[in-house]
């Protein structure tokens, strides 16, 4: 299956959208109609593709703990956790001599925060580490937490490179800082605007100043292809990378570690515990020296590697290119779409002639209604439309305000105090559409039509909603019940019973 023709692509690529699981659900609205979801909201969560699902009840079966071959289902999964572990290193391009891939608890978060500790403990001289403004919290604590300084690199405020990380801050940071830099941390593709960094030339850079990039792929992983290694020139290849499962279309499955194996060697694992020791005296014990397995203390998410691995192997066959180019046309659509609507504002540089340049944009935007809260365009999206996004910072606090703080600029010469203020208030946060392989433009027009609408008729959903303390809004007649539709209590009494 490696060499598809383009029409058997476009084919499979329909086989995915049409069976992934939940695609068709549909939910009563305050219309009183009901409706097929629209889930824009990929880039906290995916949804599961019917694949996983297929292949995973075909495993379950053989379901047993790996690190002994002493029985049949344990020899099987070792095989198969042993194949998830090669199937990501060929997913990111990373050399196997080089490189090992090791699943950790939770998402990119719980891999970021190995990495720092480790990085910490290997390289304690080095005692800062450069991020950006438009990280994701869990791209930025974990370094506070670790490290005596993290410098946060502003990203461009104007020109073709809006909103993306400025590589003359970094140079400039890399200077000032010297030999005092563990690495350097940045995200591939930004949760808020899905704005993509060009990281390549980050880890050139990087490594010029003899020192090293990690990149938070969080955003990145499902929609873009990754080369860690075999560039042609070394020095832009990755040295460490994170990722999320539950991002690319597995829910179930753990966040990832690709690392460079000689940046893990030589100290004790930050994790100990079983599975990952030589050998245990009472007074002393010895980890072993393999990779992944000394990453890998205590039982790991066998059945959510797998699950990670399946998916990786279907997007890998499909091809990251394709993938990459087929949601570069829907981002480009909705964009254009949302940018000609007179009241909205959507983030980011959104010059289509930039595409090929840095700031190209992948998976996600945000964007704001003109005089309505964040929050009441979410609430009216879901309630009215059965459109499903999200609103507020999206844990990128920092470049959000940054984002916004710029905006304000534009407009503030006309306002007077009260009002720049009023707006201040107003748009703390943005509304974000995010997508996946399974939207296609039918999803785009229909987010498009909703906002116009929206925009059309502000005052009217306006007076259907009370705002309540915790900044959300609440519909004043209609209430979604939850537990019709479903509630794990009662399946379980259901499935006793039956
Ligand atoms: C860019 C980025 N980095 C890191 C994370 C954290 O991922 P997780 O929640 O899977 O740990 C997210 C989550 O949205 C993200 O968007």
């Amino acid at each position: 299956m490696n060499s598809l023709q383009i029409n058997d692509k476009t084919r499979l690529l329909k086989k995915l959208r049409q069976t992934t699981v939940g695609i068709d659900l549909e939910y009563r609205l305050a219309t009183g109609e009901k409706s097929r979801r629209i889930y824009l909201d990929s880039t906290a969560s995916t949804l599961q593709l019917g694949l996983v699902s297929d292949v995973i009840s075909k495993y379950m079966p053989f379901y047993s703990n790996t690190h002994t071959s002493a029985h049949f289902g344990a020899k099987l999964s070792t095989v198969e956790f042993d194949w998830a572990h090669n199937k990501v290193l060929s997913f990111v391009n990373a050399d196997p001599e080089t490189y090992t891939a090791f699943f950790v608890g939770s998402g990119t978060t719980g891999g970021i925060n190995r990495i720092a500790r480790t990085l910490r403990e290997k390289r304690p001289q080095r005692r800062v580490v450069i991020t950006s403004i438009m990280e994701h919290h869990s791209n930025d604590l974990p370094h506070r937490r670790h490290f005596d300084q993290v410098v946060h690199v502003p990203t461009q405020v104007s020109g073709s490179d809006l909103g993306c990380i400025d590589l003359g801050r970094i140079e400039k940071a890399l200077q000032e800082h010297g030999d005092n830099v563990n690495y350097i941390s940045v995200t591939g593709v930004s949760n808020v605007t899905g704005i993509k960094n060009p990281v390549y030339d980050i880890a050139d850079l990087a490594h010029r100043y003899n020192t090293l990039i990690l990149v938070d792929a969080a955003q990145m992983a499902a929609h873009v292809p990754i080369k860690m290694s075999g560039h042609e020139n070394p020095a832009r290849n990755i040295d460490m990378l994170a990722l999320s499962g539950h991002k690319m279309y597995a829910p179930s499955s753990p966040g990832v570690v690709i690392t460079r194996k000689d940046l893990f060697a030589g100290i004790e694992p930050v994790e100990v515990g079983g599975g990952m020791v030589e050998d245990v005296h009472i007074n002393r014990y010895l980890p072993i020296d393999n990779f992944p397995d000394r990453e890998e203390a205590g039982t790991p998410n066998i059945v959510g590697a797998i699950a990670l691995a399946t998916v990786m192997h279907a997007l890998q066959t499909l091809g990251m290119d394709f993938i990459d180019q087929e949601e570069s046309r829907i981002i480009r659509q909705a964009i254009d779409k949302l940018e000609r609507i007179d009241d909205v504002i959507v983030y980011g540089n959104t010059d289509p002639n930039t595409d090929s340049g840095k700031s190209k944009r992948i998976g996600a935007l945000s964007f704001n209604i003109k005089g309505m809260d964040h929050a009441l365009t979410a609430a009216i999206l879901n309630d009215y439309f059965n459109i499903s996004v999200r609103n507020a910072c999206f844990c990128a606090q920092p470049y959000v305000r940054e984002m916004i703080t710029d905006e304000l600029g534009e407009i503030a010469d006309h306002l007077t105090n009260e009002e720049l203020e009023a707006f201040a208030e107003l748009h703390r946060g943005m509304v974000r559409a995010s997508f996946g392989i399974y939207n296609d433009s039918t999803d785009v027009q229909a987010l498009a039509d909703a906002v116009q609408t929206i925009c059309n008729n502000q005052e009217f959903y306006q007076q259907q909603y009370e705002k309540i303390p915790d900044g959300d809004y609440r519909h004043k007649t209609f209430n979604f019940d939850c537990t019709p539709l479903f509630s794990a209590a009662a399946e379980v009494d259901r499935w006793l019973a039956s």
